[in-house]
């Protein structure tokens, strides 16, 4: 396993509630130090929107394989790890099979299929909602949905879709240095027991396939390469680590963001839902905080406007990148009607683009039209207090929970 980059020791914040939202930082990196050297950690930094694509797209510079990561996933044992042939975090021209291999579960045909699906579970969690009362949108919607939804997708039994939860909040849980040891044994343990449950629905479902994930993945075939049983397994579990927190993260902060940066979007929205989508993008940009990924150098360069030497890693702040005043125009403002709101960094850029951001878009698109449609009006809790309400996740700060009051 890699070693990982602790970013707490590169910034150290004065509260959960500016790393949840660390504009503040953003403009003062933007200004004065823009390629940042960390002597604590060793690495590289870059913030502007230029450097930040660089460092993703110029993978013939700044290569995926390295020693070190950011974001611990998966376990240390032979359950929790992809076998070396099949894992996607390689450089191309080895990137484009491995990932064609995997993209055949993800074909805008089978997304199309999918929606009623995905607006089934949607609809089935917000109807639990009762009206005129006040609901932890995180608990009720956002935690949920996402992992719901990839079970399904799956192919899984719906009553085992809370343990697909359970599994991931192990296995994704963030780095913590004082209880490495504690955090690996039980990630080890949720990796066996995940191969375990999975395996068997992987033979069963090559034989008789049907409409999801798990059966497309057993039929990809490019260049005569095939998945076997086990390969399946551990690369269902990279979606799942890709998959599940990521879409939850940005679907808790989009309420949070309808609460406290624009209390009339909520009422525009509903008055025309065909903006759903433009808002989507405008959430991913503005709070979506927490989008970073690191590089290793390949060859001596000066890309970035300083020297780097190979071996230096590089770390990517996409969540900063989505701040530069020089692509966006004032950056600081949430505003759904901006035009170039898609040109945001959050899925990343370049051969790693994100895999599933179709999947993660049609996912927000319809959790939020169907709760607009359900919900004349909401308000926020009068009691919050954001700092009580964050915890760390692997890649930063995340809501725990968010009440708002809903009006039929
Ligand atoms: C890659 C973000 C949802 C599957 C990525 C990358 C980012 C990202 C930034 C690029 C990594 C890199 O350049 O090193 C997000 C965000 C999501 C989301 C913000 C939700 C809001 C999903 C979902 C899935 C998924 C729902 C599938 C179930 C993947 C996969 C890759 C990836 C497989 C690796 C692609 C490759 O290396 O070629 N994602 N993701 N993601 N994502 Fe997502």
């Amino acid at each position: 396993n890699k070693e990982i980059i602790s970013l707490k020791e590169v910034k150290t914040f004065r509260s959960r509630s500016e790393e949840f939202f660390p504009i503040d930082w953003y403009k003062q990196m933007h200004r004065n130090t823009p390629v940042h050297f960390d002597e604590g950690t060793n690495t590289w930094h870059v913030f502007k929107y230029n450097h930040v694509k660089e460092v993703l797209t110029n993978y013939d510079v700044f290569s995926t394989e390295g020693p070190r990561t950011t974001i611990p996933v998966g376990a240390n044992n032979k359950e929790g790890t992809l076998p070396d042939h099949v894992n996607i975090m390689v450089d191309p021209p080895m990137h484009r099979k491995r990932r064609s291999l995997l993209s055949a579960a993800f074909t805008p045909r089978s997304l199309k299929d999918w929606e009623p699906r995905i607006q089934h579970i949607a609809t089935q969690l917000i109807d639990t909602i009762p009206e005129n009362s006040t609901v932890d949108i995180v608990q009720a919607l956002a935690a949920p949905f996402p992992g719901m939804v990839i079970a399904e997708l799956f192919g899984v039994p719906i009553h085992d879709q809370s343990q697909f939860k359970h599994w991931v909040d192990i296995l994704f849980q963030p780095f913590d240095k004082s209880n490495q040891k504690e955090i690996e044994r039980e990630k080890q343990k949720a990796a066996k027991e995940y191969y375990q449950y999975l395996y068997p629905i992987v033979v069963q479902k090559r034989l008789n396939p049907s409409d999801d994930i798990i059966s497309d993945l057993t039929s990809a075939e490019v260049d005569g390469e095939t998945f076997t049983d086990d390969e399946i397994v551990r690369v269902s579990m990279l979606l799942l680590g890709a998959g599940v927190e990521t879409t939850s993260h940005a679907l808790a902060n989009t309420f949070y963001s309808l609460l406290y940066d624009d209390p009339f979007l909520y009422e525009e929205l509903r008055n025309d839902v065909e903006l759903i989508p433009q808002a989507v993008e405008e959430m991913l940009r503005y709070r979506f905080q927490i989008s970073k990924r690191e590089r290793t150098v390949k060859k001596d360069n000066d890309l970035l406007g300083t020297p780097l030497k190979k071996g230096d890693v590089v770390v990517a702040w996409m969540s900063a990148a989505n701040m530069d005043e020089e692509v966006f125009t004032d950056p600081f403002t949430l505003n759904i009607h901006r035009a170039n709101n898609k040109k945001h960094l959050t899925f990343g850029k370049g051969p790693h683009f994100c895999l599933g951001a179709p999947l993660a878009r049609l996912e927000l698109t319809l959790a939020l039209k169907t709760f607009l449609q359900r919900f004349s009006r909401i308000e926020a809790g009068a009691t919050f207090d954001l700092e009580k309400n964050l915890t760390d996740s692997a890649p930063g700060q995340s809501l725990t929970s968010l009440p708002l009051k809903v009006y039929r």
